[in-house]
């Protein structure tokens, strides 16, 4: 696949299944990511693989979350957060370790976390997966950050769902961009 279709193409997958992207595939995606653009070579990225068993772990964080953060949510709600874990075979939690430095304000280093996340949505394309990029609350959330093994302070740029789709999904319309975007005037 060429790179200009992979971009014009790229949508999130509507349902994810087996199989994941092998080790072989995933060191591939894991190269495109720490390709991103990285202001001062900070490498500020983290990476931590979700898969097999460690679901259902992670499952069980994000129906933490939801414990702590509505008083009184009933089994069936939990369950459903529960199962978001397994809406892929493997899941990668793209975060951000900022320095806090003055020439590199941590908004630069979490956009490149951002960057990352997109190169390996990009990837997985390219190289027959599908992907979804997804956060909620459980992102922002201290206890889930320690549980999996990151700082009150990084930022969670995604949990990125990889697996294989179903099909094609439905083409993007081309013309979305031309709304968005204006032309400075020469001149004061
Ligand atoms: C930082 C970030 C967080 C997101 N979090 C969620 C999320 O929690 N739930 C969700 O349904 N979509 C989330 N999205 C949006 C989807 O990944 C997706 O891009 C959007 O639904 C548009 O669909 P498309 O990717 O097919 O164009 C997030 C996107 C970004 C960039």
């Amino acid at each position: 696949m060429q790179a200009i279709d992979a971009l014009l193409t790229r949508r999130s997958a509507r349902a994810l299944s087996e199989p994941a992207p092998d080790e072989g595939a995933l060191g591939l995606i894991f190269s495109a990511a720490v390709r991103a653009p990285d202001h001062g070579r900070l490498r500020p990225w983290r990476f931590i693989v979700v898969r097999s068993g460690a679901r259902e772990r992670f499952g069980e964080l994000l129906a933490a979350h939801l414990r702590r953060t509505h008083a009184g949510v009933g089994e069936e709600s939990l369950q459903r957060e529960r199962l978001k874990a397994f809406r892929a075979p493997l899941i990668v939690v793209v975060a951000a370790h900022c320095q806090h430095l003055a020439k590199v304000p941590d908004i630069e280093q979490v956009l490149s976390a951002g960057a990352a996340a997109h190169a390996m949505m990009l990837a997985a394309r390219a190289l027959g997966f599908g992907a979804m990029w997804k956060t909620g609350g459980p992102a922002y959330d201290p206890a889930v950050k320690a549980a999996l093994g990151l700082e009150p302070e990084d930022a969670i740029a995604g949990f990125l769902y990889l697996g294989t789709e179903a099909g094609e999904p439905p083409p993007a319309r081309r013309d979305e961009w031309r709304d968005l975007v204006r032309e400075l005037a020469p001149g004061g």
